[in-house]
C-alpha cells in the first residue's frame, strides 16, 4: 500500500478527516541497508532512539543496526536488550545509571565530573566495572550546523580543556574503564565534506589522549548530526561523499572502531504526516489553509521557524451541499487547529490549488516530529499511525 491508497481508503470510509503519521518500513529497510553497505568495516552504525522511538520502527531497525543509543530510562526500556546499547544523557538520574548498568549497556557517557563520581560509586556498589565514553565538548572546529552542541558553551559534555583532568580521575578509579570518547557536536549538518573533517579531527584527538595517557580505548563515537535539507530536499546531504571520506580514514584508524549514532538521517524520510484541509479562507489579504492537526502533531517547523516540505493530494469528490472553499495560484499559509498563531507548518508558499477536503502530505516527518510535539494541548484527537510494509 502507498500513502495515496491509504488516503483514498480513509476518504471512502467517511469516518472523519484524514490525519495520520504514515511510516514506510520498506523504505526504512532499504535506506538503512544502503547506509550499512556503504560504510567501511571499522564503522558501527547505531540508531539514536530519541529521533523516533516508535515500536515498529525500533523493531525494523533491530535486525539492521549494530546497536541503539539511548538517552533515558524510558528509552532503555523500549529497545531490545540483546542489541548493544550506549547510554548517554545530561542530568542522569541515579536510577537511570543503575538501570543502564543492570541492562548491561556497552558504555555510559560521562558528561561531567559528578557523572564520573556517580558511575564509579554505583558500579562499586554493584561490584562491576563500567565502561565509559568521555563526552567531549570541543573547544572549536565544529562545522556550522542548525544546533551546535559542542564548540560553543552548552550543557553537554566535558570542556575539552578539562578532558586530561577527567581522564586522570577515571584512571585513579577502580570501577570504571575508559572505553573511548564521544563527540556528538551538532544537529542537521548538510555539508558532507565538513562532516568527514569533523570525524578526522575527533579521531586525532582521541588518539592523542590515548597516547598521552596510555589508554586502551576501542571507540571513537562521533554521534549523529547528519542533516535533512528541509528547505531544499532536492539537494540532500551527500552521503556518498561522506562514506567515501570515511573509507579514506581507514589507514588512520589504528584498530579503533568508529561509532555513528544516526537519528534524523536514519528515519526522517521514512515518515510522512498526512492531514486533511478543513477550511480555506483569507485574512488581511493572506490566504490560510487550516488543517486537521498541526504543530501539536508536527512541532518541527514551528520549533525551527521553517516551512516544512509538503505536497498536495487533491481530492476530487465534494459531497457537501454548500460551496467548497479553496484558492488557485496563490500563496498560502498552512496552519493547524490550535488557538495560537504559532501553529503554522508552512508560511506563504505558492500552490496551484488547495481546497477544503484536499490532503496535505508533509514528508520527512519520521524523525523529531511526533515525539517532540505537545500532544495534549487543546485535547484534540491524536493522529492515526499507519505502517506501510512492502513485504506484506
Ligand atoms: C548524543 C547524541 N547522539 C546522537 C544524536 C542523534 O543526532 P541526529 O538525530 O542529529 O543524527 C543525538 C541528538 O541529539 C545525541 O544527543
Amino acid at each position: 500500500m502507498r500513502i495515496e491508497q491509504y488516503i483514498e481508503n480513509k476518504k471512502r470510509k467517511q469516518d472523519g478527516p484524514v490525519c495520520a503519521y504514515v511510516y514506510d518500513l520498506g523504505q526504512l529497510r532499504k535506506h538503512v541497508e544502503t547506509l550499512k553497505n556503504s560504510l567501511p568495516a571499522f564503522c558501527r552504525l547505531f540508531y539514536a532512539v530519541k529521533a523516533n522511538p516508535d515500536p515498529r520502527i525500533l523493531g525494523t531497525l533491530a535486525t539492521m543496526v549494530d546497536g541503539f543509543e539511548v538517552a533515558s530510562g524510558g528509552e532503555l526500556q523500549k529497545v531490545p536488550h540483546q542489541k548493544p546499547m550506549l547510554f548517554g544523557a545530561p542530568a542522569k538520574k541515579q536510577e537511570e545509571i543503575e538501570e543502564a548498568i543492570d541492562a548491561g549497556v556497552e558504555a555510559i557517557n560521562v558528561e561531567s565530573f559528578h557523572d564520573l563520581n556517580r558511575i564509579e560509586w554505583l558500579s562499586n556498589q554493584k561490584g562491576v566495572i563500567t565502561p565509559i565514553l568521555i563526552r567531549v565538548n570541543l573547544s572549536r572546529d565544529v562545522p556550522e550546523s542548525h544546533h551546535m552542541m559542542s564548540g560553543v558553551p552548552t550543557q553537554f559534555g566535558v570542556d575539552e580543556r578539562e578532558v586530561p583532568l577527567i581522564i586522570q580521575k577515571a584512571l585513579e578509579m577502580n570501577h570504571v574503564s575508559i572505553d573511548g570518547f564521544h563527540f556528538h557536536a551538532m544537529s542537521n549538518n548538510l555539508k558532507a565534506q565538513a562532516h568527514v573533517q569533523f570525524v578526522a579531527m575527533c579521531l586525532e584527538k582521541a588518539k592523542s589522549w590515548r597516547t598521552r595517557f596510555g589508554l586502551s580505548i576501542r571507540t571513537v563515537d562521533i554521534g549523529g548530526g547528519i542533516g535533512i535539507n528541509y528547505w531544499n530536499p532536492e539537494e540532500p546531504f551527500d552521503w556518498d561523499t561522506f562514506a567515501t571520506g570515511l573509507h579514506k580514514l581507514e589507514p588512520r584508524m589504528d584498530g579503533l572502531a568508529l561509532v555513528l549514532e544516526l537519528g534524523r538521517f536514519m528515519t526522517s524520510a521514512a515518515g510522512s504526516y498526512v492531514t486533511e484541509v478543513i477550511d480555506v479562507k483569507a485574512n488581511h489579504d493572506q490566504h490560510f489553509a487550516l488543517i486537521r492537526g498541526g504543530s501539536h502533531h508536527l512541532r518541527l517547523p514551528a520549533a525551527w521557524k521553517m516551512n516544512h516540505p509538503f505536497r498536495i493530494h487533491p481530492v476530487k469528490e465534494w459531497e457537501a451541499p454548500y460551496e467548497r472553499p479553496g484558492v488557485k495560484e496563490a500563496e498560502v499559509t498552512i496552519a493547524g487547529e490550535l488557538c495560537t498563531p504559532n501553529d503554522v507548518l508552512v508560511r506563504s508558499e505558492h500552490v496551484e490549488e488547495l481546497r477544503a477536503g484536499d490532503v496535505v502530505i508533509f514528508d520527512y516527518a519520521g524523525a523529531y516530529a511526533w515525539t517532540i510535539s505537545h500532544h495534549e494541548f487543546l485535547s484534540h484527537p491524536k493522529p492515526e499511525f499507519i505502517y506501510l510494509d512492502e513485504k506484506k
